[in-house]
């Protein structure tokens, strides 16, 4: 199977899950969306209510930012892979409960698993805490986290959720500074360690 096929499979096999909390029809279910060789992965929390109607991820004010740093970044949404922790809208847009999160965990081990991305951003503190559950975002938004996942090297950056950016102008200038730093961090994972170390 392609990695196409693979997360095609993945949305097909949440839609027919009769486990999930949330998901009463098919139609409820907002599936990962990008590029399946994408280097970064960005993880939200769960959908809205436009991301509800197009089934896509980060559609609606949130994405809209999103979309913005992207340019400022130089990188585009066709080059990147955007997922939430919880494929479906939550009602009146609540945060998510711990039971959901576990219950839509194994759907975003599996796009990780395909994927393989050098770098997963998490945006906001639910996705984060999937890798660093004891860390707090005021602490580590925009670090470099090396960690093993699954058995692979992989690379965190824990920033702040768009929707808190556009809420709070402070969290908005720490949000936009942290996703500046993010050609430097995927230039220097692509750089071989030998060479890192030649310009230390
Ligand atoms: N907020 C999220 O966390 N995810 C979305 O897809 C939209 C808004």
């Amino acid at each position: 199977m392609s990695k196409i096929e693979e997360l095609k499979k993945i949305k097909e096999d949440i839609e027919a899950d009769k486990n999930l909390p949330l998901v009463s029809k098919p139609e409820d279910v907002i599936p990962g969306d990008g590029n399946p060789d994408a280097k970064i992965v960005f993880i939200g929390e769960a959908g809205g209510y436009h991301e509800s109607i197009q089934r896509k991820p980060f559609v609606g004010q949130a994405g809209k930012l999103l979309d913005k740093v992207f340019v400022e970044i130089g990188i585009e949404r066709k080059d990147v892979y955007i997922s939430n922790m919880v494929k479906t809208r939550p009602p009146e847009n609540r945060d998510p409960t711990p039971e959901e999160l576990s219950a839509f965990g194994k759907y975003l081990d599996r796009e990780l698993e395909i994927i393989k991305p050098k770098v997963v951003v998490t945006l906001g503190r639910f996705s984060m805490g999937k890798f660093l559950p004891f860390a707090k975002i005021s602490s580590v938004h925009g670090k470099v986290h090396k960690l093993q996942w699954k058995d692979r090297d992989i690379v965190i950056v824990p920033m702040y959720h768009p929707a808190a950016a556009l809420r709070n102008g402070n969290v908005m200038a720490q949000f936009r500074e942290d996703f500046l730093k993010l050609p430097e961090i995927l230039k220097e994972i692509d750089t071989p360690e030998i060479e890192q170390m030649n310009l230390l």
